[in-house]
């Protein structure tokens, strides 16, 4: 069985053939970061621009490399929420597109669904498990049982972990995306220097809002006195925190849900210091923890395509992500079942 995924929610344009669910036959990523760069950020109309100038040339590229073409594909797997809306709306019209001229069924994917679905291309994951899901706009621990259903134990109450390492970069002038920046310089610093309160917030809620303060802060401070900082040390102490607050959270809900397995999915599970740290604090309790290959955590149509494989073999369960706020946007006419 032949998935063409398709992912535009964002600044990623990528088209996907994916084979019996398992089997990637290709995954073509075209990132507009160095385009957003300029400007700090996504800007939504120059996104959908790119994705419409590029989307046909990159379906070609990845039949192409597939050995297929349209004729041989049974289903399309698109992401429909949540995202920039004049982005999605590309993935979306492209499908129905190819939908209605080749008499395709559409299998509309939720993005942070093909997120957690990239752990299950390169592993053998059992249910049930939790998953961390961190990205740019969202934060959330979800439970997920043995029949694909999924729960969500909580969220972030603010900012989402993606976000405040995308705000911390610009504040110290460090450039768009800021994960994988401060990531790297977090190295370098000294993580005990500049104190970063831990969140109040119970349960399996988050809250990085006064993280991300407490650095704003200490840069306007820095910057009013006319000071040197070293924004490595800020790098440090911030991802220090952030990872700890994960961890912690994270380990707890499988313990308390009594699994085994933990999977981390979305933008920020490229995190070096998320990755080890949860390895080795999960590992201690008996809990194992599978993160998707670098290529597989950022935007891409593999996972979904993986994700529409797992919607059409287990059914629906996009519903309980309406009521989350994650669903960014109506589905635009594409009917869930
Ligand atoms: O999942 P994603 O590609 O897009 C969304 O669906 O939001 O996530 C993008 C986010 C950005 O905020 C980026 O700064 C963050 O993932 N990110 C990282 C790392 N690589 C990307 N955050 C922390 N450490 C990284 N290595
Ligand atoms: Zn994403």
């Amino acid at each position: 069985m032949i998935i063409l995924g398709i992912e535009t929610s964002c600044d990623e344009t990528s088209i996907s053939v994916l084979k019996d669910g398992k089997e990637m036959l290709s995954n073509h990523i075209s990132s507009q970061i160095d385009i957003h760069k300029e400007y700090g950020g996504v800007v939504p109309e120059i996104a959908s621009r790119h994705h419409i100038k590029n989307i046909a040339a990159i379906m070609e590229i990845s039949l192409k490399e597939a050995e297929i073409t349209l004729d041989d594909v049974n289903y399309i797997a698109v992401t429909y929420a949540p995202g920039l809306i004049g982005a999605l709306l590309v993935g979306i019209s492209f499908a129905k597109g190819i939908s209605y001229g080749r008499d395709i069924p559409i299998i509309p994917v939720h993005h942070i669904k093909g997120h957690i679905y990239a752990n299950f291309l390169e592993n053998k994951v059992e249910l049930p498990a939790i998953a961390l899901v961190v990205s740019g706009g969202h934060t959330n621990i979800i439970y997920i049982d043995e029949n694909h259903k999924f729960f969500n134990l909580g969220g972030t109450l603010d900012d989402a972990v993606g976000e405040s390492y995308d705000k911390v970069s610009r504040v110290m002038g460090l450039g768009y995306p800021g994960g994988p920046v401060i990531d790297k310089l977090a190295y370098e610093g000294n993580k005990d220097l500049i104190p970063m309160p831990e969140p109040k917030v119970g349960g399996y809620e988050f809250s990085f809002s006064g993280v991300k303060t407490s650095v704003i802060n200490y840069v306007n401070k820095k910057n009013m006195k006319k000071e040197e900082y070293n924004p490595a040390d800020i790098a440090a102490s911030f991802q220090n925190r952030v990872v700890d607050i994960l961890c912690k959270k994270t380990i707890k809900a499988a313990m308390e849900k009594g699994v085994k397995n933990i999977l981390i999915a979305g933008g920020v599970a490229a995190n070096s210091l998320l990755r080890k740290e949860l390895l080795e604090r999960s590992k201690l309790k008996g809990i194992e923890v599978f993160y998707p290959s670098m290529e597989l955590c950022t935007d891409n149509a593999g996972m979904i395509a993986a994700a529409g494989y797992y919607k059409l073999t287990y059914g629906d369960s996009d519903k309980i992500f309406a009521d989350l706020k994650l669903n960014g946007i109506a589905n635009m006419g594409i009917e869930e079942d």
